[in-house]
């Protein structure tokens, strides 16, 4: 299979799956029969659109140097998406633009028209998923196409791909997890340092962990918005934002880690959904953990998930780099199991 790509978003993430798709891509072919080459790159300002495709080693240098997209010959201030994808026929779309959590714009739209134009979607941007989760699988569906929540849902964590062919069969009773990297380096930072949430905070922004304005993670959203994509594509539901209770770290002082920690507890940021079918209950909460649970054991950036399952129990995965390479491997992951 060919991918002709268009990428929208050029941030940490859209930098990084150009930079990996550099140093991967021999193996892949090599191993995936991958293909594939870069039609369109927008950002907020404008892109550039290349009916034969951009050159790739622009592009990676721009990428490897940080440096500025308009950098790149034949970028066109003010280019929009209608008009990228009419000059250059791409069949893929990789969606990597900030998340909105209001309404899912402008990517909702987006991806609605690649869809229906027959162009298949791998996205990290949640907000698209929030809203209308089931109708996009219903046109992707339709017309045949990738639809790859997996950045989206975990990135580098396997959790789609885990419940979808490692657990197929058994059914899913409850998922539960630590989802959030940055909520979990704060939380062990608080513990171990004896450290403030102020503290905590403006070292996960120093180690570039967390970014300048970091609410979207620490109010419980970027977690909220996991645990709905993952309980929609494994237990089936048709959750939204509203239909869940989410709890962020904002209001946690020290003194409630210090009285976990006295009990030989800690406090973690959990997502969880449970009971699928009419009494689904699902939620973002903070929970104390003794050692005898696994989460109790998970630190830093690290994230884990736990799939409660009938007939055969318990699964527990855990693992993946928090970072903007392990967001773009979990784009590349979709595309290279998907052979088109
Ligand atoms: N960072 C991670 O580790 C991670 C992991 C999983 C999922 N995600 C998701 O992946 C997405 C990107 O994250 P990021 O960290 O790469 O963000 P980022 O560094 O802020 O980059 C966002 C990019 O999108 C561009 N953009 C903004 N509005 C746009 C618009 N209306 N049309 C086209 N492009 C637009 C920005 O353009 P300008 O440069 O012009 O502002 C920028 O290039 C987010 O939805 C995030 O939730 C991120």
């Amino acid at each position: 299979m060919r991918w002709r790509i268009g990428l929208i978003g050029f941030g940490n993430v859209g930098r990084a799956f150009i930079k990996l798709y550099k140093e991967m891509h021999s193996y892949w072919a090599e191993k995936y029969e991958l293909n594939a080459s870069f039609h369109y790159v927008l950002n907020s300002k404008g892109g550039i659109s290349k009916k034969d495709g951009i050159d790739l080693n622009a592009l990676v240098s721009i990428a490897e140097s940080n440096g500025r997209l308009d950098a790149i010959p034949g970028w066109k201030e003010g280019l929009t998406f209608n008009d990228a994808l009419e000059q250059s026929s791409t069949n893929l779309l990789v969606e990597v633009s900030p998340t909105n959590i209001m309404d899912g714009e402008p990517a909702l739209s987006r991806i609605i028209t690649a869809l229906a134009q027959g162009i298949s979607v791998a996205a990290g941007n949640k907000g698209p998923f929030l809203f209308q989760y089931k109708n996009l699988v219903e046109i992707a569906k339709k017309h045949n196409l990738l639809l790859g929540t997996g950045c989206a849902s975990g990135a580098a964590l396997p959790t789609i791909n885990f419940g979808k062919y490692s657990l197929a069969g058994s059914k899913i009773t409850r998922i539960e997890g630590i989802l959030n990297g940055v909520c979990n380096f704060i939380l062990t930072r608080m513990e171990g340092q004896s450290t403030s949430f102020d503290q905590a905070l403006h070292e996960a922004q120093a180690r570039g962990i967390a970014e300048t304005d970091p609410s979207y993670d620490i109010e419980g959203w970027d977690t909220a918005a996991k645990i709905i994509i993952i309980s929609n594509t494994l237990m089936d539901t048709d959750l939204t934002l509203k239909d869940i209770a989410v709890e962020g770290l904002r209001n946690i002082g020290p003194e409630l880690i210090f009285k976990a920690k006295q009990e030989q507890k800690r406090i973690k940021l959990i997502g969880f959904a449970e009971n699928p079918g009419e009494n689904v209950k699902a939620g973002v909460a903070l929970q104390e953990f003794d050692s005898s649970n696994v989460l109790y054991h998970v630190m830093g950036t690290r994230k884990m998930i736990i799939y409660h399952t009938e007939p055969a129990g318990q699964y527990i995965v855990e693992g993946g780099a928090s970072s903007p390479i392990g967001a773009a491997y979990a784009l590349w992951r979709d595309i290279l199991l998907n052979k088109g």
